[in-house]
């Protein structure tokens, strides 16, 4: 009797360990906390070294490169902070996630070129949608401010680059040149004139997101990178590019750039025009005959040696996270392009892309790139590249809430 109660037993628990579901865990949980693991390593560096030091990439040597605050990427770090708190809820993030926000408060005052939007927006944008401190405002319209120096009255644009010196933007001969990165500014433009009340900001960014509509598109939906104007007449000089492979090409990072820059438009104004050219901008990217099947962007769709070209994550988790967007605006068939973006998000989370925690630089996605014309960044892992990916996976947290 005893051991026919034991088999019985037994023979439940065998029929019970083979029916139960093993914890799975969704590749979104496992991302997070990925990131978490990972940013925290770098975290522990930054605060063993005693001072803020801001991560952007690895040097060809292999070791991280850290930035100063008027670096184009020096708000991306601090803003993975946020949206690691974010999505972590991890409150031991907080005061990190200030501090690094407070230590690049001076590019405020930057007025030498465009890319203060990209800075203080992803610092302390975040820090003022997650834990507000009173001075956050004022240091978004101080920065609004500052951008707005850069206002072109002619050709009705900002600026992005300086022309004058020994850089090597002065050397290609432009007057104003504009290029599709600077769409990305204009969000923080649109948050100042909330936050103040004083109309000149959105009036720049919706001048500037005009002027780009009308000359940096071509028929096929895709973008040139850089649009020079001349200061004195406003026409345009010349189409061109600085860091795709040809005039002519597409630049993945600069496609990226239209879409979301497009998107944050279309939010702020309403206007309708905004949200064709962000899905005209992605439709040619998805449809391009070169679009690898892990749907993670070339370099440039037009490189001459795809399929052995790098790859760009960056230009990925950037389409990624105004996909999410997209698929909450007015569009035909919106469940299509969240489907997209969390393929993408797939192919990012995958070991293809995430990189083993402790390497990499303590980056999360490998296989990014900087300029390739100037040989500088060539899959790499870049901040900017994290930034978005986080930002994404917010995004889809959010939407499927
Ligand atoms: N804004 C510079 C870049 O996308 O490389």
């Amino acid at each position: 009797m005893k051991s026919s109660i034991i088999a019985a037993c037994a023979a439940l628990l065998a029929a019970t360990a083979c029916t139960s579901p093993e914890k799975k865990t969704d590749w979104t949980t496992n991302a997070i906390e990925n990131a978490r693991t990972q940013i925290g390593l770098e975290i522990d560096t930054i605060e063993a070294s005693g001072k803020f030091m801001n991560p952007v990439t690895l040097t060809t040597n292999g070791d991280v490169y850290y930035c100063g605050y008027a670096d184009w990427r020096s708000g991306f770090f601090p803003g993975s902070v946020w949206y690691l708190y974010e999505l972590t809820g991890d409150t031991t993030l907080l005061p990190l996630a200030r501090k690094y926000t407070e230590a690049i408060s001076e590019a405020q005052n930057l007025t030498w070129h465009h890319d203060i939007g990209f800075i203080i927006y992803c610092s302390f944008g975040n820090a003022f949608r997650l834990a507000p401190q009173p001075t956050d405002k004022d240091v978004i319209i101080q920065a609004a401010r500052s951008l707005c120096t850069r206002f072109r009255e002619k050709p009705q644009v900002i600026q992005s680059w300086d022309v004058k010196g020994n850089s090597w933007q002065s050397e290609r001969g432009w007057e104003c040149p504009v290029i599709i990165d600077n769409m990305m500014n204009l969000e923080l433009l649109f948050a100042a004139t909330r936050l103040s009340g004083d109309s000149t900001y959105s009036r720049v960014a919706i001048a500037h997101a005009n002027r780009t509509l009308q000359e940096h598109f071509r028929p096929d939906g895709s973008c040139y990178h850089v649009i020079d104007y001349s200061i004195e007449d406003g026409t345009v000089r010349h189409r061109h590019t600085a860091q795709g492979y040809a005039h002519e090409s597409a630049w993945s990072r600069g496609q990226a750039w239209a879409i979301y820059g497009f998107t944050v438009c279309y939010r702020e104004t309403g206007d309708r025009r905004y949200l064709d050219r962000a899905i005209k901008t992605f439709h040619f990217m998805k449809n391009h005959p070169n679009m690898p099947d892990d749907l993670i962007p070339y370099w440039d769709m037009d490189a001459p040696g795809i399929p052995d070209e790098p790859r760009d994550a960056s230009s990925a988790s950037i389409i990624a996270s105004a996909l999410y967007e997209l698929s909450t605006c007015p569009v035909e068939k919106p469940q299509e392009y969240k489907d997209y973006a969390d393929r993408i998000m797939q192919s990012l989370a995958s070991d293809s892309y995430t990189a083993p925690i402790g390497e990499n630089g303590r980056f999360v996605l490998m296989h990014s790139v900087g300029s390739i014309p100037h040989n500088s960044e060539i899959d790499v892992p870049l901040n900017y590249a994290d930034y978005y990916y986080l930002e994404a996976l917010q995004r889809k947290l959010k939407l499927e809430q």
